[in-house]
This record gives structure tokens, C-alpha cells and sequence, in this order.
């Protein structure tokens, strides 16, 4: 069977395993194009299982696209914090805006256009909201669609979205929602990402060409991965009776205008040290995209609320944990010290 024709094929059973198998996720219950919007930007790098009680939180704090275009942005921030990748929080935001001023797009050029949104991420949102034949392509499905018909085509080039997107498209079937999750859950739940798929539970045991080689595991092929940039760094929490220093970070770069404990290269901290009394120290990493953080905390009690710095900073800001809680997003790249100030 060409791979058009399996493609088709394997439609129905997919639909059908669906409807027995799919996963109770909050964002699939009283569903808005608004919340199908949170849902899917906050899903974006990030696991469902962290994404799904702050999903409900976030919705809870801004109902509809109204509420959250009126709030301000510190706000969504600090409803975001601990979730990572914060310029979704920011497009969100922005998106809101435009949805309040102009309605709901209903077009995949025009949800496509919105801040935040790209190729899956719309495809997602107008199938899933908007019942439109829009395939959403990310790692998972191009893994699934990869094994059944143990296409070997490298995984990372950019045109083997485009062409899985194309492929799918023409297989799309008017139940169009139902389609996009039943791959993503697929993927999730059957085929999985890390280790032996589960192909006595797959709806596609018989059709997959993959499976019939025994070779599930030789597909998606891809590129050979880059290591990431290691940067050794030096935090400083200065304790000065019951508030804490805290900076907001510059525009651009990591956690940009997020709020962090001031942090510098390993090696520049001298000047830092002899501020006040050393109360402790521990070392803790984080690992973004394309960098790791190692980095080494200071705790350190000084008499005035002041430090005089190297001119490495912006003023820093005096807050007491509470003030912190309740009002400055910090990122957990920095929850190991955060832990000294809770
Ligand atoms: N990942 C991205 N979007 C998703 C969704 N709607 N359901 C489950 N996982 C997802």
C-alpha cells in the first residue's frame, strides 16, 4: 500500500481507539477558543502533567480574554512563575489584547498571526477550537507517523514537518479536534518517546510498517544533537533583617525582565563576598534549551539594606519574603535559593 492510502487507513482506528482510551486533561472539559489558546501556549515545551493544575489556576485568575487583556503584566507574570519560557506568558498577554479588541480569528492565517503562535501551535488551536483540517506536527506525531510507515526521512530537517503537515492534510477527517489529539495522545501514551512502545495497546498493530519489521525503534530518524553551552555562575542572596535583595533581570538574554537574585560569571563574586557574613552556601543547576546554569549560592547577612556593588547591576530591590510570593515572578532556575528565603 502506497503511503497516502495506509495514511488514510489508519484514520478510523485511530478515531476509534480514541474515544475508549483518551486522556482526562482539564483543558479537554468546557472548552473556548480563548482556552484552547492558554492551553496550548502553555503546553508548549512544557510536560502535561506540569502543565495541568496551573492551567486550571490560570483560568481561574482570568476566566476570558477580557481579563486577561486588562490585567497588567507583572500580574501574568507572576501567574506564569515557575512554568519557564515566560515570553508565552508576554504573547499570551498581547494575544488577549488583540482578541478583546477584535474578536476570536477564525482563520488559521489569522490565528497563525497571533503573538506566541506557530505552525503547531495553530494548527492545534484551529483544529481543536475552530474544527478546521489544520495538522499540528510536533516530535511526537512526526514519531508516530515516522514508525507507521518507516519513512526514514531525518526527523530534524524543517521540511519533514512541512511534508508530514502536507500528508496529513489530505487524510484530515471532519471530526477534525478529535483528530489532532488522538495523535498527540497516541504518541503520549502508546507510542512513546523514551523506550519500547506499547504496540499491544496501538490501534495501528497491524498497519504499521514499522512494527511489521520490528524496527519501531530505528524510527524517527534524526540529526545528531549539539551539546549545550555549560556556564558556571555565582548567586548572591543578601539577607538583610527580614527582606531579601532581589533584581530584575535585563531586557534580552535568559529570564529577561523576569525577577532573580543577583548572579554572576564564577570568579567575579569577590567583591560580593566581603559585603556582609557568609550564612551558607549550596550549589544547584538548570538546564534551559541551549544552556545548563552551574551555579554556586551565597547566603549572606548584611547589616544595611544596601550593597555596594561592582557596577555589575541595576539598583536592587528590598523585599520580604511575603512581598516576594505575592508579587515578583522568579523563575525556578533559581528554586534552590528560593528555598533559603521560604
Ligand atoms: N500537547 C500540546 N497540546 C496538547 C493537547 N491539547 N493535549 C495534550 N497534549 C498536548
Amino acid at each position: 500500500m502506497d503511503d497516502l492510502n495506509l495514511l488514510f487507513s489508519a484514520v478510523p482506528p485511530l478515531l476509534g481507539w480514541y474515544r475508549l482510551h483518551k486522556r482526562d486533561l482539564p483543558w479537554r472539559k468546557q472548552r473556548t477558543p480563548y482556552t484552547v489558546l492558554v492551553s496550548e501556549l502553555m503546553l508548549q515545551q512544557t510536560r502535561v502533567e506540569a502543565v495541568k493544575e496551573r492551567y486550571v489556576h490560570f483560568l481561574q485568575r482570568f476566566p476570558t480574554a477580557e481579563a486577561l487583556a486588562d490585567a497588567n503584566e507583572e500580574e501574568v507574570l507572576k501567574e506564569w512563575e515557575g512554568l519557564g519560557y515566560y515570553s508565552r506568558a508576554r504573547n499570551l498577554h498581547k494575544a488577549a489584547k488583540i482578541i478583546k479588541s477584535e474578536g476570536f480569528p477564525q482563520t488559521w492565517i489569522g490565528v497563525r498571526a497571533l503573538p506566541g503562535v506557530g505552525d503547531y501551535t495553530a494548527g492545534a488551536i484551529c483544529s481543536i477550537a475552530l474544527g478546521l483540517p489544520s495538522p499540528a506536527v510536533d516530535g511526537n506525531v512526526l514519531r508516530i507517523l515516522t514508525r507507521l510507515l518507516a519513512d526514514g526521512r531525518n526527523t530534524d530537517d524543517i521540511a519533514s514537518k512541512k511534508y508530514f503537515s502536507k500528508r496529513l492534510e489530505v487524510v484530515f477527517p471532519k471530526e477534525a479536534g478529535e483528530f489532532t489529539e488522538a495523535l498527540m495522545d497516541l504518541g503520549a501514551t502508546v507510542c512513546v518517546p523514551n523506550g519500547e512502545p506499547m504496540c499491544g495497546a496501538c490501534p495501528w498493530v497491524s498497519i504499521c510498517k514499522a512494527h511489521a519489521r520490528g524496527e519501531e525503534l530505528l524510527f524517527p530518524v534524526r540529526a545528531e544533537k549539539k551539546a549545550r553551552r555549560v556556564e558556571d555562575l555565582s548567586v548572591y542572596v543578601f539577607k538583610c533583617g527580614e527582606k531579601y535583595a532581589i533584581e530584575k533581570r535585563p531586557p534580552g538574554g535568559l529570564l529577561a525582565g523576569l525577577w532573580g537574585f543577583p548572579i554572576v560569571p564564577l570568579g567575579l563574586g569577590e567583591p560580593y563576598m566581603k559585603q556582609g557574613s557568609l550564612l551558607a552556601t549550596k550549589k544547584a543547576k538548570h538546564i534551559f534549551t541551549h544552556v545548563e546554569w552551574r551555579m554556586t549560592g551565597y547566603l549572606i547577612k548584611v547589616d544595611r539594606c544596601e550593597v555596594d556593588f561592582a557596577p555589575t547591576f541595576a539598583p536592587l530591590t528590598w523585599a520580604t519574603p511575603e512581598e516576594i510570593k505575592a508579587r515578583y515572578a522568579i523563575p525556578s532556575a533559581f528554586r534552590a535559593f528560593k528555598e533559603w528565603i521560604e
